[in-house]
């Protein structure tokens, strides 16, 4: 089913200039970007992002990391894109992900773990919609 998903590519990974290698790995996979920006979040921008974690211990701590650089948000278009992506991301802590998974690569620690993606098909429809507009995807 074709379907699209929303990627961050974090602050950690902007800073080591990783983009372009982690937007190769996707794009390897077949998935297709169909939108993209960066931007620096702000702190309203983040906590609205995340506000599914607001009760979460690591809640402060994640906004304060999401806005300390740039970020690299698209939209990712292909066939079961919500679960391809996820698989090519690897665990949310690096320790925990697969060999040749983006975290594992790239990931610093479970915090600044280098890349976000949606985690369901609702969820992806919230997130792109944070992010971006119909105008803005292109395929
Ligand atoms: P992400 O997939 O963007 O979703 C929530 C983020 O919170 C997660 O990646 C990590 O960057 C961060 N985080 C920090 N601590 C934890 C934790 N204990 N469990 C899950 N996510 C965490």
């Amino acid at each position: 089913m074709l379907q699209r998903t929303f990627s961050i590519i974090k602050p950690d990974a902007t800073e080591r200039n990783l983009e372009g290698a982690i937007l190769d790995r996707i794009q390897k996979t077949g998935l297709r970007v169909v939108a993209m920006k960066k931007i620096r979040l702000t702190r309203e921008q983040a906590e609205g992002f995340y506000h599914v974690h607001k009760e979460r211990p690591f809640f402060g701590s994640l906004v304060e990391f999401m806005c300390s650089g740039p970020v690299v948000c698209s939209v990712l278009e292909g066939e079961d894109a919500v679960t391809k992506y996820r698989e090519l991301m690897g665990a949310t802590n690096p320790a925990n992900a697969a060999e040749g998974t983006l975290r594992k690569d790239f990931a610093v620690n479970l915090e600044a773990n280098s890349v976000h993606g949606s985690d369901a098909p609702e969820t992806a429809a919230f997130e792109i919609s944070y992010f971006f507009n119909a105008l803005e995807m292109i395929g």
